[in-house]
C-alpha cells in the first residue's frame, strides 16, 4: 500500500471549482422563482373574512330585501371577482338576518315572494320549493332543511356579510 497522495490535476480543480459555483448560482436564481410559485398556497386563508354590501343598517326592513355584493377572491395565485347575494331583513328584535339564496334541495335560487301563492315566503322555481321568511322550509316541499345564513358585522352603520353557516333562526 502506497501513502503517496494524489495530486488533483488543474483540470480536475476548474471542474470541482465551476461545478459549484454554478450549483450555487443556479439556485440563488431559482429560489426566489420557488418561492413565488408556492407562497400563495402556503398562506393561511383569513379567517372571519367580511365583505361590504354597500347596505346601511338603518334602511333595512322587517321585509326581505335582495342584497347584491361582490368582492376579490384569492386562491392561491388566481384572483377571482366573486358575486354574492343574500335576502336581508330585520327581526321583530331588531336583530339583522341575512339569509343564503340558494335553495337547499339542488340549489337553485329562491325568491322572496316569488310569485302568486306564495306571500311572505321565498320561493324555488325549480321544483316549488317553499321557506318562511326565517329561512325554515315549508314541510310538503322538496327542500328538507332551512336556508343557510351569513355571519353578519355591522361597521359604521354598514352591513358587511361573511361565511355562509347553518341557519341558526329556525
Ligand atoms: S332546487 Fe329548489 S326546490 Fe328543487
Amino acid at each position: 500500500m502506497s501513502d503517496k497522495k494524489q495530486p488533483v490535476s488543474r483540470r480536475q480543480f476548474l471542474n470541482y471549482t465551476l461545478t459549484g459555483v454554478g450549483g450555487f448560482m443556479a439556485a440563488a436564481m431559482l429560489s426566489p422563482m420557488v418561492r413565488m410559485a408556492v407562497d400563495p398556497v402556503l398562506k393561511p386563508k383569513e379567517a372571519g373574512e367580511f365583505h361590504a354590501t354597500g347596505t346601511e343598517v338603518a334602511n333595512i326592513t322587517k321585509e326581505p330585501t335582495r342584497v347584491d355584493f361582490s368582492f376579490e377572491q384569492k386562491d392561491a395565485w388566481y384572483v377571482s371577482e366573486v358575486s354574492k347575494t343574500a335576502w336581508v331583513y330585520k327581526n321583530e328584535d331588531g336583530d339583522v338576518i341575512a339569509l343564503s339564496p340558494i335553495c337547499k334541495h339542488l340549489g337553485c335560487i329562491v325568491k322572496w315572494e316569488g310569485g302568486s301563492g306564495h306571500e311572505n315566503r321565498y320561493y324555488c322555481p325549480c321544483h316549488g320549493g317553499l321557506y318562511e321568511k326565517s329561512g325554515e322550509n315549508v314541510p310538503g316541499t322538496p327542500p328538507l332543511a332551512p336556508l343557510d345564513q351569513y355571519k353578519i358585522k355591522i361597521q359604521d352603520g354598514m352591513l358587511y356579510l361573511g361565511e355562509i353557516i347553518p341557519n341558526k333562526v329556525v
